[in-house]
Formats: C-alpha cells, structure tokens, sequence
C-alpha cells in the first residue's frame, strides 16, 4: 500500500510503498478513505516536537472497516470509523475516572509497529498512521460513526472538530449569554468558534492574522472581528465592553497566549488549544491572575473520551447545527500532501483533506 513517510525531519514527505502487517488481537484494520492535514503533524516534521523516523504521520484519519482481529467488539467489517490520537487503556487511574483522552498507560499496540518499510520498522504516529491507504489500529484508538457522515467530515471529526468544539464544550465549559474571544482561526480554531456558538454563547470575537481566516470564522459563528496586530488586546477589550469571559488560544504560541490572558475579564478563563513546542516558556505578569481570580487551563484533545463526544458531534452534524463539509478547503491526493502543507503555512486553507 501507498503511505506518506517522512523519514527525516525538516524534509518533505516521500510517498512510497510500504508494508503492512496485521491486524492483530484487540486491532482492526482500516481502509482509510480521507485524512486531514492538521498542524500538529507539521509541528512533528519540522522537528518543533520529537518524533520518531521514518514515520507515518497522520493522526485525522476515517475509513471503513476491513479486518478486525481477535477479541474485537462492538465493530465489525465495513463500519465506517473515525480515528483518535487519544487512544486508551480503560484501566489506569485516568480512564477509570472518566478521563481516558489522558490516559497513562496507551494500549502496547500504539507503540509496535504494524507498518514495514524494505523490512525496516516504521513508526505510525499514535499508532494510526494516517497518511496511507490502510492503518492497522488499535480498537480503543477508533470510533464507530454512525451513517450519514462522509468520510472526509468524519476524518476532520478526529482531531480538528474533536480538539476546537470540546475545548469550549467540555474543557472551558462555555455558558450561554457569555462572551469568548479565539486567537487562531484554522481548523481548530473555527471548531472552538463553532463550540462556542453550539454552546450559546453570545458575543464570540474571533482573532486572525488572515482577512480570509475571519470570513470563515464569521461562517462558523463569530460575531465580530479582529485582525491580529499590535493592539488586538485592546480592540477584544472594547468590543466585549472591558474584557470576555473566557479567552482560547489556538495556535500554540506564549506571545498569544499572553493575548488572551490579557483579554479577559475578572474571573475570565484562559484556555491553551494550540500545541506549543516542547521548550515553550512564557513570561507572565501573576499578579492580575490572583487579584483577577483568572483560571488558566490547557485543553487536549476535547478534554473528554472521544468514543463518547464524536458520536454526540455527529448528531449535532447531522441535525445541521455543526458545520464540517464547510471546513475543507482542499481535497487532494496523497503525493500532494507537502503541496498542501506549504498552503496551510501560507494561511491559505481552512483545512485540506487528502481523499483516497
Ligand atoms: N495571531 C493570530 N492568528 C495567528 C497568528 C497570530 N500571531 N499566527 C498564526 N495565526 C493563525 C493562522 O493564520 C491560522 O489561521 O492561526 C491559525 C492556525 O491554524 P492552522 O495553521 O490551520 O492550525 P490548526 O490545525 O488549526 O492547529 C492550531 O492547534 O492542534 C494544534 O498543532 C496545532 O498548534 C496548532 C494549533
Ligand atoms: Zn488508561
Ligand atoms: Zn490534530
């Protein structure tokens, strides 16, 4: 089968045949039908946070079912399912307190890998892999789906939608008739703004450095509007009348992340959605976040089980009240994923898919 390996880091993806071997018990083999092209995977080639090579990136994948191995219920042959990164055990402390997207122990099959390469070993990130034609994944690293969603908005459900929507549902907890401002309007962006909205929210300030980037958040729920720039703390402080309730990072970096700490309001939430590099430091000014009574939390991966929040998703999908078709931007083909990165670099997608 055809994958995409990166087998150096700072060097493009070489698109190659490799081999595949299993599924084995408690795994299931996938014929993967679209895969999105988040930022994260980026950050791993580019070497911003460790990675192993030669690997298979590709973490935003949905296919259907071809194989399950021994020991496997609850899916079976030709169900289409989503992947997730947060693959879990469901017996460490973590899982069993209803938290397995931050599970301590990921099942061993994430970390053996299914994939060959000339008889060399390769890595499949988070033990998905997903850009290739096939992954053998682990069974608590997927969820089943049910009809009616395309494989392309199921692929994005997996990480983008997951990452964005559960960072305001479930992470910062968004009220009704609050105020919200997001830093970062890309693919996880646009879902945080879309959360925000599903969650009632009522004034959403979205913030970008892309004109572009700001008509889709408008699409996606945003009620006003700021280009990035010097003072888009004091702007997001004039619209939302001294300061919104809670202010979410999306991009991953300490400057922005300051931002929003400074635009929010007494008793405000910050929330960190982007995935900063490993060394990440920031200087903050504490004072403000003791006499303002701010809370400051990171958000991963939805902040809750994916097998429990992606289905939810989907009905909100499939009733018309989340947007996913009008995430893509580009659909493509698998040797045209460095092409698509360069675009997402260049701020010029909301998100690109590759279909298979
Ligand atoms: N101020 C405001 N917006 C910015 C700035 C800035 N200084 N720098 C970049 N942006 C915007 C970009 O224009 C883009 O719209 O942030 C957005 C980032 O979106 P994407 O590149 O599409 O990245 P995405 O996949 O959404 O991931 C965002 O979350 O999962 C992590 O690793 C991922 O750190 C990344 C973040
Ligand atoms: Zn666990
Ligand atoms: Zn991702």
């Amino acid at each position: 089968m055809k994958a995409a390996v990166l087998h150096e880091v700072g060097q493009p993806f070489v698109v190659e045949d490799v081999d595949l071997d299993g599924p084995r018990e408690g795994e299931l083999r996938v014929r993967v039908q679209a895969s999105g092209l988040c930022h994260s995977d980026l950050h791993l080639a580019q070497g911003d946070n460790p990675v192993v090579v030669p690997a298979i990136l590709g973490h935003e994948a949905a296919g259907v079912v071809e194989a399950v191995g021994e020991g496997v219920e609850g899916i079976a042959v030709g169900d289409l399912v989503s992947t997730s990164f947060s693959s879990f055990c469901g017996h460490c402390a973590q899982c069993q307190t209803g938290h397995n997207h931050r599970c301590d122990t990921k099942p061993a099959g994430i970390t053996r890998p299914r994939v060959s390469l000339r008889g060399e070993p390769v890595y499949a990130l988070a033990g998905i892999g997903g850009f290739a034609e096939e992954v053998v994944v682990h069974r608590n690293s997927v969820v089943k789906l049910p009809e009616g969603i395309p494989a392309e908005c199921a692929a994005l459900m997996g990480c983008a939608v997951l990452t964005g929507a559960g960072a305001a549902l479930n992470g910062a907890k968004v009220r009704p008739g609050s105020s919200v401002a997001v830093i970062g309007c890309g693919g996880v962006g646009l879902n945080v703004i879309q959360g925000a909205r599903i969650a009632g929210a009522a004034q959403i300030i979205a913030v970008d450095t892309v004109p572009a980037k700001l008509d889709a958040a408008r699409q996606f729920g945003a009620t006003d509007v700021v280009l990035a720039g010097p003072d888009a703390v004091g702007e997001v402080r004039e619209l939302s009348s001294g300061g919104v309730d809670y202010g979410f990072e999306v991009i991953g970096l300490p400057a922005t992340l300051l931002q929003a700490y400074h635009m929010v309001r007494k008793g405000g939430t910050v929330a960190l959605v982007g995935m900063p590099r490993n060394d990440a430091m920031m200087d903050l000014p504490i004072a403000k976040l003791m006499f303002n009574e701010i809370r400051m939390i990171g958000s991963f991966m939805g902040s809750s089980p994916f097998q429990v929040f992606l289905p939810q998703l989907a009905r909100l999908y499939l009733d018309g009240k989340l947007l996913l078709d009008e995430l893509i931007s580009d659909r493509i083909g698998l040797d045209g994923i460095n092409e698509g990165y360069a675009r997402l670099v260049a701020g010029e997608t909301r998100r690109n898919v590759v279909v298979f």
